[in-house]
């Protein structure tokens, strides 16, 4: 067959018109593998499939699939975010029934964490973006689909030092979907005293 002009309409797949796109910190390589390390260990024990260490983060905010044509204007307003660093101690594994997910969270989420999901949302509203009314929980899937909770909620913990925010677009792969970093804008340090 010809590749005429209604050939290259074919090769275009829909979804390179639209993104879907999420906010998340994102660990180093070397923290994806220690937490890639645990969902395997968790995998094991609770069944499920675990998330690639490539693919560990902390989201921050959901877009969800959003037109290519509104990237500059998410990242005009993702720029104008003031964040501040922190640290996340991660300590703890725990699982949602509802719908069988196994991730390591926090003992406290650090006020500076609070406000930039939050800061994040309310800059995003305007454009027509909405969010889960729940309050923000920090949580970093380990596993999907998990058969049974994990036997006890304690882990090697992990600290991360926050510098930095991701704009994160969810790309859909044969193998599943892979995460990749769009841009990234740095937290600023904290104020002493
Ligand atoms: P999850 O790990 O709890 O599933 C990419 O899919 C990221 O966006 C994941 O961290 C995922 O959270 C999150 N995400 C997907 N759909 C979402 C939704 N409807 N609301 C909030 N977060 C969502």
């Amino acid at each position: 067959m010809g590749k005429g002009p209604g050939q290259r309409q074919v090769d275009r797949a829909p979804a390179s018109e639209t993104a879907r796109l999420f906010f998340a910190a994102w660990p180093s390589p070397e923290l994806q593998e220690a937490l890639g390390k645990l969902a395997q260990g968790l995998k094991r024990e609770c069944g499920g499939r675990a998330i690639p260490a490539h693919n560990i983060h902390l989201t921050l905010a959901f877009l969800g699939d959003v037109g290519r044509d509104r990237l500059a204007r998410i990242e005009e307003i993702a720029a104008a975010i003031a964040g501040q660093r922190f640290e996340l101690n991660v300590t703890r594994v725990e699982y949602w029934r509802h719908n069988r997910t196994v991730w390591a969270g926090v003992e406290h989420c650090p006020a500076a964490l609070q406000t930039l999901a939050a800061a994040l949302e309310q800059a995003l509203s305007p454009e027509g973006f909405r969010f889960d009314r729940r309050p923000y929980v920090p949580h970093i899937t380990l596993l999907r689909d998990a058969r049974r909770a994990p036997a006890t909620a304690a882990m090697p913990a992990v600290s991360w030092r926050v510098h930095e925010f991701a704009l994160v677009e969810s790309v859909p792969r044969e193998r599943g979907r892979v995460y990749e970093v769009l841009r990234d804008w740095p937290l600023s340090a904290q104020m002493s005293g």
